[in-house]
């Protein structure tokens, strides 16, 4: 089944934004063919309880995890927490977290206490990859990326190519078809997704690729172009 996943990093402003957001999606996938595609939306944490009552249809998602299961960790929010509070899936790994120095082994960290809770990582790769690199450059840093992935675990991968995030151009979709056949084929059992800079004039071609979904930004923050993209997806 396809995978269409809101992250919406800082945003909205309020949490009467954020339950509006929500809800509008939510109304929205009414039309959808929830048997071909699964929808997440990963909130700030401070939003999770009114997302919580908001969603039916669409799953709840966290941005991120405590590397450590519990304890004395100023700022963290552990895997048991999430998942005792009702959050299905977690963002792992994401470009924006590791500019702010996360390393690989704090990423397999965070990636074994959220499997140990039964959450299900979205795991970010891509984070180093230069525009224009070659394709075997780009491969090599991916491998490295993708050594945290306990061997034969399921789990959704997405290539976020860091120069393409927020930048209203995507890579092109062979570049991504690529890149993810690659990904798949190093981790056999993982589901290889597209993100950056995903919307809804461009999500069709991702879907019509193959691409078995997307992570998708700034484009999740309008319902109604977040309902397009995933729209894309479920045929
Ligand atoms: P973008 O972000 O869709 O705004 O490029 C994607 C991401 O960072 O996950």
């Amino acid at each position: 089944m396809n995978i269409v996943i809101a992250n919406w990093k800082m945003n909205p402003g309020s949490v009467a934004e954020a339950k509006k957001l929500a809800t509008s999606v939510e109304h929205g996938l009414m039309g959808i063919d929830k048997q071909k595609v699964e929808v997440v939306i990963c909130p700030p944490f401070v939003f999770l309880p009114a997302l919580k009552h908001a969603l039916h249809f669409a799953h709840l998602g966290a941005q991120d995890v405590a590397h450590e299961a519990k304890g004395a960790f100023t700022g963290g929010v552990s895997a048991a927490q999430l998942a005792e509070f009702g959050v299905k899936y977690v963002i792992i790994g994401h470009s924006e977290r590791r500019a702010l120095g996360e390393s690989d082994e704090l990423i397999a960290a965070k990636l074994k206490n959220a499997l140990a809770q039964s959450l299900q990582p979205i795991l970010c790769v891509g984070f180093g990859a230069q525009k224009g690199a070659a394709t075997e450059a780009v491969k090599s840093i991916l491998k490295r990326q993708l050594e945290v992935v306990p061997k034969g675990q399921r789990l959704v991968v997405a290539y976020e190519p860091v120069w393409a995030i927020g930048t209203g151009q995507p890579a092109t979709v062979a570049h991504a078809r690529e890149m993810i056949q690659f990904i798949e084929s190093e981790v056999p059992g993982v589901q290889g997704i597209y993100g950056a800079s995903v919307d809804r004039h461009n999500a069709a071609e991702f879907a019509a690729a193959g691409i078995a979904g997307a992570l998708v930004g700034s484009a999740s923050l309008a319902h109604h172009e977040f309902l397009e993209i995933i729209k894309d997806f479920s045929h």
